[in-house]
Order: structure tokens, then sequence, then C-alpha cells
């Protein structure tokens, strides 16, 4: 392509550490639409023929059907996705080849393939997570008054929801798609027309490239548009707080999953045996799921790098984008999908969840604001008179409801009978009915609007 100013090739090594043909041919789709809209506009302005420009989106068509059907060959010594394509277009239409290139350069091109195929991956990820809100959801309708334990520091705190507990992570996933749907509105610009760095001294129209691209406007500096990653970093960056989600969910499946805490069953369909334990059913995919992130925060952490301190406009280093941003979106459609079947597919266990509620003094709380409303204690001496039956109630091998009235009293003679109505574990989520509180009711109203915003 640069043969006029170079006397010999590369060596075989230069050949190796230069090429990114090698995974970049995950761009042709974008590749070939952006240099179908070029032509296009080409043409529009006066700058190539009508028939040359015809010629080319028609073998560009060919080229696109050739690597999706396999029968494409790709080579290393052309370097790229884009010089692969123009080195095929040149075979099959001759000289309107080399006037494709008029006015761009692979630094424009580059950048608005990247683009386009990051913009397509966030609508993926934006559907796969719509996709496992609905499988929380499902869950948390299934169950929204089911009384379960909630934890602070994974020690039993006080009793919730199972339908709070799924709910909560419908919230998380709405700010991931929140994070996602943002990255998209600034990605949604397009770089073409900014050629190497500079502009071209073509009468080039940028608003129609960018609108049959599906793009907002053009970017509206040539350096920046060419010299710009921040769209990857954010994708990468929302990802990745995604992927910290997915690990967290994958957590909390891994315990209730053991056979110590059996609040949830998993479906034969997401959980793997042992090759030598018969008894086993091992929740791989949490698993996987819990380390993923390592792979998605690792990318963000190796892009970050490679943009760090560059220089304007566009420098060799950024080719370094592409694999990392490849990975990362993989590792993330594909958690998200699985953390969705596996949610659909997961059974809670009742019974489990509601006797573990009772268990470890989970309303121990419901007794100290008691003694504050009924009894009219501060809240500070309410909280050490719970204490003090609790550690009796500890001492004893009861739970708070187990203690008689009698051995209450001694411990502060206000208590009357009526205590008894907040230690029970159904009471207390109920009582919790303040705005995002866990009370079936809030619970109920909760889900009815998150499946109408779902749909
Ligand atoms: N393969 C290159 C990349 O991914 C395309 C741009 C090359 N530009 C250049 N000036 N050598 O970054």
């Amino acid at each position: 392509m640069w043969g006029g100013r170079f006397a010999a090739g590369p060596d075989a090594i230069m050949e190796a550490i230069n090429a990114s043909i090698g995974f970049d041919r995950r761009l042709a789709a974008q590749d070939i639409a952006g240099s179908r809209a070029h032509a296009a506009m080409l043409a529009a302005t006066g700058i190539l023929s009508d028939s040359d420009a015809a010629a080319l989106r028609e073998a560009l068509l060919t080229v696109l059907s050739e690597i999706e059907g396999g029968r494409f060959e790709f080579s290393t010594a052309l370097e790229d996705i884009h010089m692969n394509v123009e080195a095929r277009l040149k075979e099959l239409v001759g000289e309107p080849a080399g006037r494709l290139h008029t006015a761009r350069s692979r630094n424009d091109q580059v950048a608005t393939d990247f683009r386009l195929w990051v913009r397509a991956r966030i609508d993926e990820a934006l559907d796969g997570v719509a996709a496992l809100q609905r499988a929380l959801l499902a869950q948390a309708e299934a169950g929204a008054d089911w009384v379960m334990p909630g934890f602070t520091h994974l020690q039993t705190a006080q009793p919730v929801t199972w339908g709070h507990h799924m709910l909560a992570y419908v919230e998380m996933f709405a700010r991931d798609a929140g994070r996602l749907r943002d990255a998209r509105v600034r990605l949604n610009e397009c770089p073409l027309g900014a050629a190497a760095l500079a502009g071209t001294s073509f009468p080039i129209d940028r608003e129609m490239t960018a609108r049959e691209l599906g793009f907002d406007r053009p970017m509206a500096n040539s350096l920046d548009a060419v010299s710009d990653r921040d769209f990857a970093l954010e994708f990468l960056s929302a990802a990745a707080i995604c992927a910290m989600h997915l690990s967290r969910l994958a957590e909390e499946i891994v315990i209730w999953s053991s056979a110590q805490f059996r609040f949830v069953t998993l479906s034969d369909r997401f959980s793997t045996g042992s090759s030598i334990m018969p008894q086993k059913k091992n929740p791989d995919a949490a698993e996987l799921l819990r380390a993923k992130l390592g792979r998605i925060l690792g990318a963000t952490v190796a892009l970050f790098t490679v943009m760090k301190g560059l220089p304007l406009a566009y420098s060799k280093d950024m080719q370094e984008d592409k694999e990392q941003v490849f990975d990362a979106a993989d590792t993330l459609l594909l958690g998200l999908a699985a953390m969705a079947g596996m949610v659909r597919d997961m059974t809670a266990n009742r019974p489990a969840l509601e006797a573990a509620a009772a268990a470890g003094f989970s309303t121990a709380t419901d007794l100290a604001d008691w003694l504050v409303r009924a009894a009219g204690l501060p809240f500070r001496d309410a909280h050490h008179v719970t204490g003090s039956l609790v550690r009796l109630a500890e001492g004893k091998g009861c739970d708070l409801p187990d203690l008689s009235l009698e051995e209450m009293r001694a411990v502060h003679p206000a208590i009357t009978a009526e205590v008894f109505d907040v230690l029970g574990v159904r009471n207390s989520v109920a009582s919790r009915t303040s705005f995002g509180g866990t009370a079936p009711e809030r619970v109920r109203a909760q889900i009815a609007l998150w499946k109408e915003r779902l749909g």
C-alpha cells in the first residue's frame, strides 16, 4: 500500500507485531458499512463518479458475504481488516477500488468501525441486562412475601423478604443499563472524514456519512476524532461495574446453594457434577461469574494504560484497544446470559428461608423498637435491655420468643405480653413499610413498577 516510499518489504517479525488482522477481522461488517457510506457520500459530493460508487458499494456487499460465508482469505501481509477489504475490492472492481480511500484514512476508518462495533455490543448488553432483570423480577414476584434472613457482615441482621432481596439486584442492574445508555449517547458521534488527523481538502459531507451510519452527528474536532477511545473506556467501565454486580449475585448463589444454607436449588441445566463425588451438584456457572470480573477489569486497566500519556493524534499503540474490548464484551454478554438462565431456573426453598429467618435473634431490633414505642425507653437503653435478653436466650439455647414473660420482666419491668407480637419474623417484615423497605406491600408495589418499566 505504501510501496512508493519503500524499497524493501517488512521483516517477518515486523509483520507479526504490526498485523491486526488476526483480531480486527471482527470489525469486517462495520468496516464495510463505513466504506459503503463513504462511497455514497463521495458520489453525492461529486468526488467520485456515480458508476464507480455503485460498483464499489455492490462489491463491498460481495466482500461482506464472502467474509460471512467463510470464503474470504485473510492475509497477514495486508496487515488489517481495512487493507484486506480494499485489496479484495481491487480484485473485484479494479481501478475504482483505489479511489475509495479518497478523503479518508485508516485512522478515521478504524475509529468509526470500532465505535459501530461497541455500539452494537452496548445494544446487546442492554438486552442481556433486561432479560436478567426479568428473571429476577419473576423470582421476586413468586416470593414477594417469603421471609428470609437479611445479613450484614454475613451475620443474621433482620428479616427481609425474598422479593425485596431479588429487587435489590433489579435496581443494581438498572444502574448498569443506565451507564451503558449514557455511554452510548456520548459514543454516537461519527469520526469518519477526520481523515488522518487534520480533516481533508475534499468537499466531503460529514453529516451525510454520520447519518448513514446511524450516528447523531459528526465529531467536531478531527484530532479528537481519530485519537479518542473514551467510548471504549466508558463501555469497559460500565461493563466492569456490571460484572462486579454479577459477581456479587454469583457469590450469594454459591452460598445459598450450599448444603449449609439450602436457600436455593439450581437446575440441572445450570450446574455440574463431580467426577469423584457422586452426591455433588456444583454451582460452576456462579463460580465462574464470580471470577469473570477479573477479565473485564483487566481489560479496562489495560486500555487505560494504553491510552495514558498518548500525544495527539493517532498512535499505533491504539491498535491495542481492540482485543481487550472484544474479550470484555464477549465475557459480559455470556455472563449476563448465564446469570439470566441460572436465576430463571433456580428454585428458592421457602421453608429453609423461613426457618433461617427466625434464627440468630433476627427480631432483636423489633424488640428494641418496641421498647422505645410501647415503654418509652430511649433507643440506647432499649438497645441495652434487648442485648441482655439476647444474652439470656443465648445462654438458655433458645430464641427470643421462647423466653417467658417473667424472664423478660426480670430484665425490664416495662415489658408486657404485647411484646410477643413483634418477635415474629412475619410481623417484623410487615412493619418495615417505610419507602424502600422490605414490607411485602412495598415489595409488591415495586414489582408492579418494574413490570411496567421492563414491559
Ligand atoms: N490497524 C490499525 C489500528 O487498529 C488501523 C489504523 C492504522 N493507522 C495507521 N496510521 N497506521 O489502529
